[in-house]
């Protein structure tokens, strides 16, 4: 089947009111290939703001991370159901810069995944592994690891909501990318995971996306691959360059 190519732009912990106004006024204008669904992930204190200016049909806004409680006394926590009264339907979530600096681990991701899908919040769930992993050979192993957690909390309904970025460690920020057949091997594996664990049609239908030093040049190469169904993008989506990336797929 099918899967309706996704990019995500994760604008991390970047940007000012007018640099994110500039941004969305940029996405508004361009000719976006339209068989693409786009999500772009501001800072918390800027999402009212994104979610205003952004007109762009096939353009939603996401939260970078969300809590796994209902409203209260969750000092300094984003919560889901604040998220959907911003008109916010999107959040990422287990993205390695919060496994690994503020420890999130596996069940803490998998938790904060079903709590938002429960409440009508879609999810882009992170996972990947560290060089050193890499290099010892337990790339999937880890990456299974990851999907275990995350498959023993929410249901096979659930995944229809969650969108899957592999993101290897070593490639974000770090203007390494992943080769072609690195990135292929390990979603072909997270793909044949899902087949197994949790069903034909779960497998077939969840988008998976490539996440670690997409640009302008090398996302097309790596948009041809049969289970590379987009990207999750950090330092790109903050440039022009990004609407190439939407458009890589066309
Ligand atoms: O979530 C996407 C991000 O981790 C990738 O960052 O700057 O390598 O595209 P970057």
């Amino acid at each position: 089947m099918a899967r309706k190519f996704f990019v995500g732009g994760n604008f991390k912990m970047n940007g000012t009111k007018e640099s994110i106004k500039s941004i969305v006024k940029g996405l508004n204008e361009a000719q976006l290939d339209s068989n693409v669904e786009v999500v772009i992930a501001p800072p918390a204190l800027y999402l009212q703001l994104a979610r205003d200016e952004l007109t762009k049909a096939g353009v939603e806004v996401a939260a970078q991370n969300v809590y796994d409680k209902p409203n209260g006394a969750y000092t300094g926590e984003i919560s889901v159901s604040q998220l959907k009264d911003l008109d916010v339907h999107w959040t990422i979530l287990g993205h390695s810069e919060r496994r690994t600096l503020l420890k999130e681990t596996d069940e803490v991701v998998a938790s904060k995944t079903k709590f938002a899908v429960d409440g009508g919040v879609s999810v882009i769930w992170c996972c990947g592994e560290s060089l050193e992993e890499r290099e010892a050979g337990k790339t999937v192993e880890v990456v299974e690891r990851q999907l275990a957690a995350v498959a023993a909390k929410v249901s096979a309904g659930d995944w229809s909501k969650i969108v899957i970025a592999y993101e290897p460690i070593w490639a974000i920020g770090t203007g390494k990318v992943a080769t072609v057949q690195q990135a292929q091997e390990v979603h072909e594996a997270i793909r044949k995971w899902l087949r197994a664990n949790v069903g034909e049609a779960v497998a077939d239908e969840t988008r998976i996306l490539y996440g670690g030093s997409v640009n302008g040049k090398n996302c097309k190469d790596l948009a041809k691959e049969k289970d590379i169904d987009g990207f999750l993008v950090g330092g790109a989506s903050l440039k022009p360059e990004f609407v190439d990336i939407i458009n890589s797929n066309l």
